[in-house]
């Protein structure tokens, strides 16, 4: 099955950027929901300004924007989902929410529709068990910024069928993705190594090795990291960092992934990273 039809729900920072990539890249019909009108404005202003920026560099042509708008609707109307061919969830990172949610999408979507959740660390399986596609679902796993990372990582649940899995693998190459495969073990492969890098780092510095700047420039210039653990805990935000580390911990029943003693206190105390402005830095 060739997918044309998408509905992406949540319109956030990852739906936006899926939306993106969805109307201009893989040139397919899109239509991005959410609860919040607010927010589907601003996502809609941001996906503007992102398509005029590459306007300017040369890179798209003013009848290529204006075709992807065609593509490209905003709602509040969870209903629409149903015209989709594959849905992709992108809302916020809660077992008791997706699960809520896939569960009425259950009851919108002809059985042939093919759900995907944007999930960076909670079980597929556990996701698809609402429902009674466990064979339509699976796990596709963006990076962010969506328009400039090039890694798509899609996760088999338990159910997932092999058409399923060709058809969103054959949709990820639309997208202009890169395609790694895991399996549903908590964190799967990239949250997973990621994240014990990230923690290890924050035990580093509760225990006095070196300062956080020295932390930092050890794995950028050591490892050719862009970015240090601790600047990147920061900014993927300490809350998703402490909910991941917990789920592994969790998943696994295994010490290996306790979080870390200092990224529990700053999350105790309110300090999320660059979004609240203080993490293992501070931000103006
Ligand atoms: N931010 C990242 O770097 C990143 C990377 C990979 C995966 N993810 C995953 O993507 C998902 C979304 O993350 P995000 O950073 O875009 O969050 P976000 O907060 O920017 O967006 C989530 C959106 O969902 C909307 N929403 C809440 N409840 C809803 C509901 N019931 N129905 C429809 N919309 C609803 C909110 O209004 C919000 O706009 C999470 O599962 C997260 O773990 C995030």
């Amino acid at each position: 099955m060739s997918i044309e039809r998408v509905f992406v729900a949540g319109g956030g920072l990852m739906g936006g950027g899926i939306a993106y990539a969805v109307s201009v890249v893989a040139e397919k019909n899109v239509t991005v929901y959410d609860i919040n009108e607010e927010v589907l404005a601003r996502s809609q202003a941001a996906h503007s300004k992102l398509l005029n920026k590459l306007v300017e560099k040369g890179k798209l042509s003013a009848e290529q924007v204006e075709a992807a708008n065609q593509r490209l609707n905003w709602t509040t109307d969870l209903e629409q989902a149903s015209k989709a061919q594959l849905v992709i969830e992108a809302i916020p990172e809660k077992l008791a929410l997706k699960q809520e949610f896939f569960s009425r999408l259950d009851q919108i979507c002809p059985p042939e529709t093919i759900f995907a959740s944007n999930t960076s660390s909670l079980p597929i399986t556990s996701l698809a068990s609402v429902t009674k596609r466990g064979d339509r679902f699976i796990g596709m796993h963006f990076f962010s910024p969506v328009h400039l990372m090039k890694l798509l990582e899609l996760i088999r649940g338990l159910e997932t069928s092999e058409a399923t899995y060709e058809t969103v693998k054959a949709f990820g190459v639309a997208l202009g993705k890169e395609v790694i495969t895991a399996n549903d073990f908590p964190g799967f492969i990239t949250t997973r190594l990621g994240m014990v890098l990230l923690n290890e780092a924050m035990f580093a510095l509760m225990e006095g090795v070196g300062t956080a700047e020295d932390i930092d420039l050890g794995m950028k210039l050591g490892f050719n990291h862009p970015m240090g653990p601790l600047a990147l805990a920061d900014a993927v935000g300490l809350d998703v960092c402490l909910s991941a580390m917990t789920t592994m911990q969790e998943g696994f029943g295994d010490q290996r992934y306790r979080p870390c003693p200092l990224l529990k206190r700053l999350v105790q105390a309110g300090h999320l990273g660059k979004k609240t402005g203080r993490g293992f830095y501070t931000y103006a």
